[in-house]
């Protein structure tokens, strides 16, 4: 074990008393095959946050898809991950005199005009920024599952209010949806433990790598802690795992973005629970899919 290792299991066991971490090679035997999930759909093969991308997630066999939900200026949700529309729409071209083209300086019916999928390739022209209705819909057609990040909620004052409206308006927070098929995130600790005051029943997680000190605090609102790959070790996952979550489970932890096999297999080996991935087949190929 490593001295950072050490440090951390100490840290670790001035919270819960004895605790002894698995070796790397104890946890490799231990760990079950990750969920894949595919990152904003599967965006490595449409165009990110649209219909499309869900769809060829479902085409793929993908049952678990990602997103990314803002709010517009007239107050509906919409899924896309910047909150600039720049990258990923035709906005310039539509709405010339309207930079800097923030996605909370325009409405819903502006937003529907643009052309969110060309950017992306010519076959994919005239697919649109989604509303989140319009999204639930499609992954409940699909019969999908979602891990639904609220973006920058410092933006949006009460966005997880207006969230939560919706999916309750759209059939998502019933017993079925809240056990099985939804999870919602954000790197807003706040916003994240605002969902979980509002609903209890529904699992959160946590975007980033919390120190294994404040883990503690992390588990009485959040059910996940999902960090980029880049960051975590055997020890870190471990001390994630050593941790129950506000419904009494092991914390579980999904690590973002995974698009190579290596990564996959490491990020496998270190006993993650779940693989977020903009080429699913690809992650699924490297260390299969628990779905
Ligand atoms: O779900 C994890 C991942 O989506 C977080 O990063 O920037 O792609 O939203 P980002
Ligand atoms: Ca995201």
């Amino acid at each position: 074990m490593s001295a950072r290792a050490a440090t951390a299991t100490a840290a670790l066991a001035g919270f819960v008393g004895v605790l002894v971490l698995p070796t790397a090679a104890e946890a490799a035997q231990q760990h079950d095959t990750p969920v894949v999930v595919a990152h904003r759909g599967a965006s490595g093969y449409a165009p990110e946050n649209t219909l499309q991308a869900i769809d060829k997630a479902d085409k793929l066999g993908f049952d678990w898809v990602e997103n990314d939900v803002q709010r517009t200026k007239d107050g509906q949700l919409v899924v896309i991950h910047d909150t600039n529309l720049a990258r990923t729409t035709n906005v310039e071209q539509i709405f010339p005199d309207r930079a800097p083209y923030n996605v909370g300086d325009f409405t819903a019916a502006e937003i529907a005009k643009l052309d969110a999928g060309s950017w992306k390739g010519a076959e994919f022209a005239g697919a649109r920024v989604p509303t989140l209705t319009q999204y639930l819909d499609r992954v409940d057609h699909n019969h999908q599952k979602l891990l639904m990040e609220i973006k920058a909620p410092e933006l949006y004052p009460g966005i997880e209010k207006d969230v939560l409206r919706v999916l309750g308006e759209e059939g998502w927070l019933n017993r079925d949806h809240v056990r099985n098929r939804l999870v919602i995130q954000s790197f807003s600790a706040d916003s994240v433990r605002t969902v979980h005051e509002r609903r209890p029943d529904i699992t959160t997680g946590f975007l980033g790598t919390p120190d294994v000190s404040d883990l503690p605090r992390y588990a009485q609102f959040a059910d996940q802690i999902n960090p980029s790959n880049g960051t975590i070790s055997d020890w870190y996952v471990a001390a994630v795992h050593a941790f129950k979550g506000p419904h009494g489970k092991r914390l579980q932890l999904f690590t973002w973005t995974v698009n190579d096999a290596a990564t996959a297999r490491r990020a496998a080996g270190l006993g993650v629970d779940g693989i977020i991935t903009n080429v699913p087949d690809v992650v699924r190929e490297a260390v299969g899919d628990r779905e």
